[in-house]
C-alpha cells in the first residue's frame, strides 16, 4: 500500500462519511476555499491556554463534522499529545530525515482527530536542505483532501518558528488573558508581525475571563492600541472562554473539558467559538491549503 492510501486509511473512517451533509457538504459545493482552513493559535505570553484551546477547538470542530489535523508546533512541556493522553513515538523529524513517512508519524487522538507531533523536529524545520523541503512538501500534498481544518499550536513568543507559522497560516488566533503582561505581550507579537513581516490580520480570543465584560475590555484595550499605533492592522474579536474549574479538572484527567464536561461554561465557549470561526470567511488573499502553508513557511528561511 503506498503512503497516500495508508494515510487515507487512517483518516477516512466512518465518522467522516456523512461529510456531504450540513456545513461539510456545503464546503464541497464551493463555499470553502480550495483546501483546508489553516489556523494558527498563538500568543505573546506562555501559559495562556493555547494548547488546551487547540485540543478543545479540535473537538468542537469535529462535532460540526469537520475533519481536523493538528500540528504540535510548540516545544513546551504540556504538548497537545499530553492533553489527549497520547504518547507518540515518532515526530516530524523522522519525516524530515526520510526515516518515516507522514502516515507513520501522524497519531490518532480521540474523535478521529489527527496530530502531527513536532518534538525536536521543530528545530530542524528552519534548517532544511532543498531536498528535505521537497520531500516534506510532497508528503503534505497527500493531506489536502483528507482534512477540513489544519490547526497549529505555535507556542508563545516571537522566535522565528512561531513567527513563520503565524505568517504562513491563513488565520491567526491570538490568545490573551486578562493579565496585563499577557495583553502587552499579545500587542508586542502583533507589532513585530506587522512591522517586520507585514502581517495585517489577527483574531483575538480572550481566555480565562471571569465574565464577558472583562473579556471585552481586554479586546477594547488591545484594539485601541492597534488602531492608534498599528493603523493597517485588523483585529477581530472572536469571543472568550471563561475561567472554569472543570477545565482544570479535565486537564488533570488528560482529557479535554469539552469531552469530559460538555455542559461546562468553557465547553459552551468552545462550541460557540468553532461555530463563529466557521461562519466567518477564511481570511482573504490565499488558499487554505496544507501544502501551500508549508511552501510559504519554508520560503521564509
Ligand atoms: N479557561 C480556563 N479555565 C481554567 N483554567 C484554564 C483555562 N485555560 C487554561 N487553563 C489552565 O492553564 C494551563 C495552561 O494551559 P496551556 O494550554 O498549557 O497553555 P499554553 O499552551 O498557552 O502554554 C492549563 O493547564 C489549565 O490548567
Ligand atoms: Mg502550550
Amino acid at each position: 500500500m503506498d503512503q497516500a492510501s495508508r494515510l487515507r486509511e487512517i483518516v477516512r473512517k466512518k465518522a467522516y462519511e456523512p461529510a456531504c451533509h450540513g456545513e461539510a457538504g456545503r464546503a464541497r459545493e464551493g463555499r470553502w476555499p480550495a483546501g483546508p482552513r489553516v489556523i494558527a493559535v498563538t500568543s505573546g505570553k506562555g501559559g495562556v491556554g493555547k494548547t488546551n484551546i487547540v485540543g478543545n477547538l479540535a473537538i468542537a470542530f469535529r462535532r460540526l463534522e469537520k475533519r481536523v489535523l493538528i500540528l504540535d508546533g510548540d516545544l513546551g512541556l504540556a504538548n497537545i499529545d499530553i492533553i489527549f493522553g497520547l504518547n507518540p513515538v515518532y515526530n516530524i523529524k523522522h519525516v524530515i530525515n526520510g526515516e518515516k513517512d507522514l502516515a507513520e508519524v501522524i497519531v490518532k487522538a480521540p474523535e478521529e482527530i489527527c496530530i502531527i507531533p513536532a518534538g525536536s523536529g521543530l528545530h530542524e524545520l528552519v534548517h532544511l536542505t532543498n531536498g528535505q523541503k521537497l520531500n516534506l512538501l510532497n508528503e503534505f500534498d497527500t493531506l489536502n483532501e483528507d482534512f477540513d481544518i489544519f490547526l497549529i499550536d505555535t507556542g508563545a513568543g516571537i522566535s522565528s518558528n512561531i513567527i513563520y507559522f503565524n505568517m504562513a497560516a491563513q488565520e491567526r488566533i491570538v490568545v490573551a488573558t486578562c493579565e496585563p503582561s499577557s495583553i502587552t505581550d499579545a500587542y508586542a507579537l502583533m507589532k513585530v508581525m506587522f512591522t517586520q513581516h507585514g502581517t495585517r490580520s489577527f483574531k483575538l480570543l480572550v481566555n480565562m475571563a471571569a465574565h464577558a465584560d472583562e473579556a471585552r475590555s481586554v479586546f477594547e484595550n488591545l484594539s485601541n492600541a492597534v488602531v492608534r499605533f498599528l493603523k493597517d492592522v485588523s483585529l477581530e474579536y472572536v469571543g472568550f472562554i471563561p475561567k472554569d474549574d472543570n477545565f482544570q479538572r479535565a486537564v488533570r484527567q488528560q482529557c479535554t473539558v469539552l469531552q469530559r464536561y460538555p455542559e461546562s461554561e468553557s465547553s459552551k465557549g468552545f462550541c460557540k467559538l468553532a461555530r463563529r470561526l466557521l461562519a466567518g470567511p477564511a481570511s482573504a488573499g490565499c488558499d487554505g491549503n496544507i501544502k501551500f502553508f508549508w511552501r510559504k513557511f519554508m520560503s521564509y528561511h
